[in-house]
């Protein structure tokens, strides 16, 4: 059987002409993408129907079934948001409840709201990265069975395994709880696509006992932006409505190219493997020694963060903010991160990143690591200790384990009438909208949750610390406006 990549340079190369669409035709003069179209098409006779697959697109769909080892694999065009949009469609009735970690993705409130979920949290632990502040770590299968247990009525439970910043959660132990409640384990491992491939990885989901599993191929893997996977496992999951739901949320022209995308990435993994995560492995143990001297600046260390992908170049006691390692690594070392936390910046590399790549990488870390010995930058050092952010660093309600009291579900207080008010005047009233600390991008309030004082502090020295609180709207002179509830007043 060829890739999907094959048969359409086989059409390509073909007599058949095109009178369907895409309209750009394949014809190399229809404007400056033309060179990226040759082989882009929809679905036509003998080319197969993602959402109906039964020939070459099926055929894929089961070589990257078998290289994770799970029962079933969809291709997803659509991202992994259609993929957490469709495996919570269909493992949870409309109206009906799911047990989910705070730090989930906005793909998954986006879940509960067309479905009219209610949400019941699980707090993601603390963890402590000595030397630097906290992030947002694995998720207590203790807690799972405990929510399980208060929460008869729930239909699953829905956890983000890798994190962002690459800490996983004990998925087996979570899958045997979850299914001694005859509840479905949904992984939101968008992150994690390159997990249980190489003996010197972690585990992956799919092997570890999850029901649904959603893997982002474009995160890790060699595929296109866009590209992502679903796998099945077991009977716990009516496949017939997983099904329906990746039809409703994935679009009906389903890109060739994004899926011969996904095709060769998988290809590629099944015959250099070994090669590609060995040398992901190596980077990053190079990494690690090689910056192991570095005073003001550390990595985070594989104790803490599991996934060699995730590289946090941490500052030590606060020597400077994520912010300003981010800044500088961009604009001074030419090397873009991937986002910036309060004390780290993060940055993704995989086993297609070059030598070169690395090795300026740790240039750069070792460069900066002196300069700031030298008091080349430490003048910053002092102006954000005036502005507070040392304090925010250590303090530990960054990252807050009591959320805020909800009076209706996200579902009703997006749909309700909402006004703009001073967040001054805010406390004891009902949020209209989600208000996020970015990254890790996990709500401080959610729509339907009542404002307390105690928040309103916490949102007030987020933005004086300049750290990026998305949901509050800041007029020229400074005024904070944040959406309240109209009818529950
Ligand atoms: C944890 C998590 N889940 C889901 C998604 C959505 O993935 P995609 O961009 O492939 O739609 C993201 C994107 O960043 C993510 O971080």
């Amino acid at each position: 059987m060829k890739t999907i990549k094959e048969e359409l340079e086989n059409l390509r190369d073909g007599d058949l002409y095109p009178f369907h669409m895409p309209g750009h035709k394949r014809n190399p003069d229809a404007g400056s993408m033309a060179g990226y179209m040759d082989i882009d098409i929809t679905e036509i006779d003998d080319y197969d129907n993602l959402h109906d697959a039964e020939g070459m697109i099926l055929e894929a769909q089961k070589r990257a079934k078998r290289l994770y080892g799970a029962d079933e694999t969809f291709f997803l065009v659509n991202g992994s948001t259609s993929g957490v949009l469709s495996a919570v469609s269909a493992a949870v009735s409309e109206g009906g409840l799911l047990i989910v970690g705070r730090n989930s993705h906005k793909a998954l409130y986006n879940a509960a709201y067309l479905r009219k979920l209610e949400l019941r949290y699980l707090s993601p632990v603390r963890v402590k990265v000595p030397g630097g502040g906290f992030l947002m770590g694995a998720v207590d299968p203790e807690e799972v069975e405990k929510k399980l247990a208060e929460n008869e009525k729930a239909e699953a439970v829905f956890i983000t395994s890798p994190t962002y910043e690459g800490i996983s959660s004990d998925i087996r132990k979570i899958a045997d709880i979850c299914h001694k409640y005859n509840k479905i384990l949904i992984v939101d491992a968008a992150h994690g696509a390159h997990l249980g491939l190489h003996e010197g990885l972690p585990l992956n989901a799919v092997t570890e006992g999850a029901d649904i599993v959603i893997h982002s191929v474009h995160k890790t893997l060699a595929s296109m932006t866009q590209t992502a996977i679903l796998h099945v496992q077991g009977d716990l999951v009516n496949r017939d409505r997983l099904r329906r739901f990746l039809r409703i949320y994935q679009s009906s022209s389903p890109s060739y190219v994004l899926m011969s995308s996904i095709d060769s990435c998988i290809g590629d993994i099944e015959k250099r493997g070994d090669e590609i995560f060995g040398g992901l492995l190596e980077y990053k143990d190079r990494i690690l020694k090689e910056t192991a001297d570095c005073k003001n600046l550390f990595i985070a260390p594989a104790g803490i963060i599991s996934d060699p992908c995730k590289v946090l170049v941490c500052a030590r006691d606060s020597a400077i903010t994520g912010q300003r390692i981010y800044d500088i690594l961009r604009l001074e070392y030419r090397l873009q991160p991937e986002m910036a936390g309060d004390f780290y910046a993060l940055m993704i590399i995989t086993g297609y990143d070059t030598k070169d790549g690395i090795e300026r990488l740790i240039a750069a870390i070792k460069d900066m690591d002196i300069r700031i010995t030298n008091e080349d930058i430490v003048k910053e050092k002092s102006e954000l200790k005036k502005a507070g952010i040392n304090d925010i660093t250590e303090k530990e309600s960054v990252i807050n384990t009591e959320y805020p009291k909800a009076l209706f579900p996200i579902y009703k207080a997006w749909d309700t009438e909402r006004e703009m008010v001073d967040i001054t005047t805010a406390s004891g009233r009902v949020s209209g909208e989600f208000i996020n600390l970015y990254p890790p991008g996990i709500p401080l309030i959610a729509p339907g949750e009542i404002f307390t004082k105690q928040m309103i502090h916490d949102i007030g020295e987020y933005i004086n610390a300049d750290m990026n609180v998305q949901g509050v709207c800041i007029s020229g002179n400074g005024d904070r406006k944040v959406s309240v509830l109209k009818s529950a007043d």
